[in-house]
């Protein structure tokens, strides 16, 4: 009932001119329709530019999932000078030692475990790599 008067309202071809004839310019309704399809489209590229911006920093999600999944053991910093690190003689990520290892290396340390270090099953391969930059940038830091 509602939607057959909102339709009715709409191509009410008197109403339309009404409209029309009170504005100081007048428009075609298809000309305005026109436009509103422009909006959109201009409105899904932009979100689509976005999304592409929040996948390239995603490094930036590397330290947030760094503090909650590895910092217990390996410190904020990849010290790993916490006491749960120091006992588990858990190695300093920023130490060259570790910094050789390749990308591929680390990222199967972080998914697989080794031998104290538990596996990390949960994390995607999108945040795996970016832990991977993550640690990469804590090398600079030390
Ligand atoms: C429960 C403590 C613990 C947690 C949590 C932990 N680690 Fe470890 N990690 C260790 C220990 C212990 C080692 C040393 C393993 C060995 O070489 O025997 C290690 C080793 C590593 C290494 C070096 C691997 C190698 O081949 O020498 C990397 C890289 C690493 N961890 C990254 C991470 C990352 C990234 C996370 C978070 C996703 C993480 N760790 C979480 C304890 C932990």
């Amino acid at each position: 009932m509602y939607s057959k008067n909102k339709s009715t309202r709409i191509s009410n071809p008197d109403v339309d001119v009404a409209i029309r004839s009170n504005s100081l310019e007048p428009v075609p309704s298809h000309f305005v329709r026109r436009r509103m399809v422009g909006l959109f489209t201009v409105l899904a590229i932009l979100s689509v530019g976005s999304s592409n911006l929040a996948a390239q920093k995603s490094s930036s999600g590397g330290a947030a999932a760094f503090k909650t999944n590895c910092a217990t053991c390996h410190g904020p910093d990849g010290s790993s000078d916490t006491p749960t690190g120091k006992s588990m003689n858990a190695p300093d990520l920023r130490s060259a030692e570790i910094q050789k290892l390749s990308d591929m290396e680390i990222a199967t340390v972080i998914s697989d475990g080794k031998n104290a270090m538990p596996p990390f099953k949960n994390l995607s391969k999108e945040q795996i790599n970016s832990l991977v930059k993550y640690i990469r940038g804590l090398a600079s830091k030390k």
